[in-house]
């Protein structure tokens, strides 16, 4: 079975399925019922998404900055264990390296925070779909939106081949646990876990879900000239490669293990 297959809404949209389909390199599919494939990447004239094709169909999976989720985490609070974390105070908004870039969502807090934030992201249809969301927010009608997305740049490519110069602090959300008590956050990662499945046996998208690429990132993070690297884990988890923290971070559901490292590295 094809992970994931490019799939036009419209008849419309056919001649811009097929561009993108070249771009991120995937195959066509005319509609579900021709595709095997068990994740969609559906384009419209305007927008894309992914489809989740199992049976019951799952609703779609899009990022959007502007969503009623994102401005619910954006009033709630619970931004706010992951903005101390990667070290932000009222006046001091760090550079951050966010190397697992996935949906951005965590990206897109820490910018509507006030930081500037580099996504960086392995698999080209999640960079497809990060740079369209980005895109999107910059004519959103909220300013706070515009400004934050102005404040974000997206990458393509392993994060392990960087060398990083100009950060404070490197990101880490490497795995996918099942760690939310929302439905449609399960949803989305599920979707995502099937969408990494069909590429992670390319050299350039890592099997994200493995504890070892977790720790070779985790390598990397700490041999880049940054103050601190920040690792999203499970509330109850071990350590990532048992590497002790500095300090952790508490929220609801997560936890943040920050790793401080001397200043003049
Ligand atoms: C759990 S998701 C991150 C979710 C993200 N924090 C969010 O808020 O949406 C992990 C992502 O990291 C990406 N990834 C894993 N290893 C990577 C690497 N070495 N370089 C770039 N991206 C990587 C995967 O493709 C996946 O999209």
């Amino acid at each position: 079975m094809i992970a994931c297959e490019v799939i036009p809404a419209t008849k419309s949209a056919e001649k811009i399925a097929a561009k993108v389909a070249e771009e991120v390199g995937l195959t066509v599919a005319r509609s579900y019922a021709e595709s095997s494939a068990s994740v969609a990447l559906v384009v419209d004239t305007h927008d894309v998404w992914l489809q989740p094709l199992e049976k019951p169909r799952p609703g779609r999976v899009m990022v959007d900055f502007s969503s009623p989720d994102m401005l619910h985490r954006r009033k709630s609070g619970h931004n706010e264990p992951l903005g101390r974390a990667v070290g932000v105070k009222a006046d001091r908004k760090p550079r951050v390296f966010d190397a697992t870039a996935g949906l951005g969502r965590d990206a897109f807090v820490l910018a509507d925070l006030g930081c500037e934030v580099e996504l960086s992201e392995a698999s080209p249809v999640l960079y497809f779909l990060l740079q369209h969301a980005r895109k999107t927010a910059l004519m959103s009608a909220s300013e706070k939106v515009i400004q934050a997305a102005k404040r974000m740049t997206i990458s393509r490519g392993n994060s392990t081949h960087r060398s990083l110069t100009g950060f404070n602090t490197v990101y880490l959300d490497p795995m996918f646990p099942d760690r939310s008590k929302s439905a449609a956050v399960k949803k989305d990662l599920a979707a995502v876990q099937s969408l990494l499945g069909s590429q992670s046996g390319s050299q350039e998208v890592p099997t994200s879900d493995s504890t070892d690429h977790a720790v070779a990132l985790l390598n990397w993070a700490l041999s880049q000239p940054v103050e601190r690297v920040v690792v999203k884990r499970p509330i109850k988890s071990p350590y990532l490669g048992g590497v002790k923290p500095s300090h952790a971070i508490m929220g609801k559901v997560v936890r943040f293990d920050v790793l401080v490292r001397p200043v003049n590295q």
